[in-house]
């Protein structure tokens, strides 16, 4: 991830060349499954939104999900859906190898010279409204060997930059702006939060005509629903010794808390450098 000024300020953060059929993969998925839909009815102004801090299980087309909204500390409506078992993990996984994703696990893989990935941990993310958001990074020590890439699936492209980076040196701030067919990607300890927005009230802005008028806040396009949302893929070559560290950075039911053993069993089955058969799941 290089800025206007050519620089890199954090040197696990990247942008990632998507093929064109994912993202139709992804929002079809989605939409079918009734995700889009929940979150229209979570993110809407005068909705539902889960209290901070709390989850729950629900059932997508007969597959098992789970619901959560990150603690209030993340000031933002953002919340996260993710398969709760291993039946729901593969039949996304079908999604994202139908979308053509075993050519990003292949570009990935190559550039890290890594022995193999896994496509570990699977979400969609969406968001109306953050205050402030909450740095953190996704991934820790690893040995530049996992990342978790965010794929935009719907975008509210007149508006701001959504993804607030932040320098290793932790002395600079860059804002990037999600695009279309373009992962951003994160790995060991690349500090980032969600940038301030708020999509459903139309903030004050003076006219160009005057210098002084302003326009009163306004629900935008009369309420409707306007929010972001993305699919999150974390991808990894996992191993005994980043095993632990990238199951503590995660905190949804799949893969299972704390069973390394399970991951362990799963290294290097989406894309291997010697062997050219390991791929994600096929569409049944
Ligand atoms: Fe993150």
């Amino acid at each position: 991830m290089v800025w206007e000024d050519g620089k890199q300020i954090s040197k696990n953060a990247f942008c990632v060349d998507l093929p064109k059929e994912l993202l139709k993969e992804l929002r079809d998925y989605a939409d079918q499954m009734g995700i889009t839909d929940m979150y229209r009815r979570l993110l809407v102004a005068d909705g539902q939104p889960l209290l901070p801090g709390t989850e729950y299980k629900k059932d997508f087309q007969g597959y098992n999900w789970m619901v959560q909204r990150p603690k209030s500390h993340w000031a933002s409506n953002m919340h996260w859906t993710s398969p709760a078992d291993e039946t729901a993990h593969d039949d996304y996984l079908r999604v994202l190898s139908a979308g053509g994703f075993d050519e990003v696990l292949e570009k990935v893989g190559a550039y890290f010279n890594l022995e193999g990935l896994s496509a570990y941990h699977l979400s969609f993310i969406g968001v109306s409204h953050c205050e402030k958001g909450f740095i953190h990074a996704d991934v820790n020590d690893s040995g530049r060997k996992a990342f978790n890439m965010i794929i935009p699936l719907i975008l509210q492209e007149d508006e701001g930059p959504e993804l607030e980076i932040l320098s290793d040196d932790e002395t600079l701030t860059q804002y990037y702006k999600y695009k279309y067919n373009v992962a951003s990607m994160v790995g060991d300890n690349a500090l980032h939060a969600t940038a301030s927005c708020d999509y459903q009230t139309q903030s004050s802005k003076p006219t160009t005509t005057t210098t002084t008028t302003t326009t009163p806040t306004t629900i935008k396009n009369g309420g409707e629903t306007i929010m972001r949302m993305a699919a999150t893929v974390y991808i990894g070559d996992i191993t005994p010794e980043n095993v632990n560290h990238l199951l503590m950075s995660l905190t949804q039911a799949y893969p299972p808390v704390g069973n390394a053993q399970h991951l362990l069993d799963r290294a290097g089955s989406h894309w291997s450098k010697s062997n050219p058969s390991k791929k994600l799941p096929v569409p049944i």
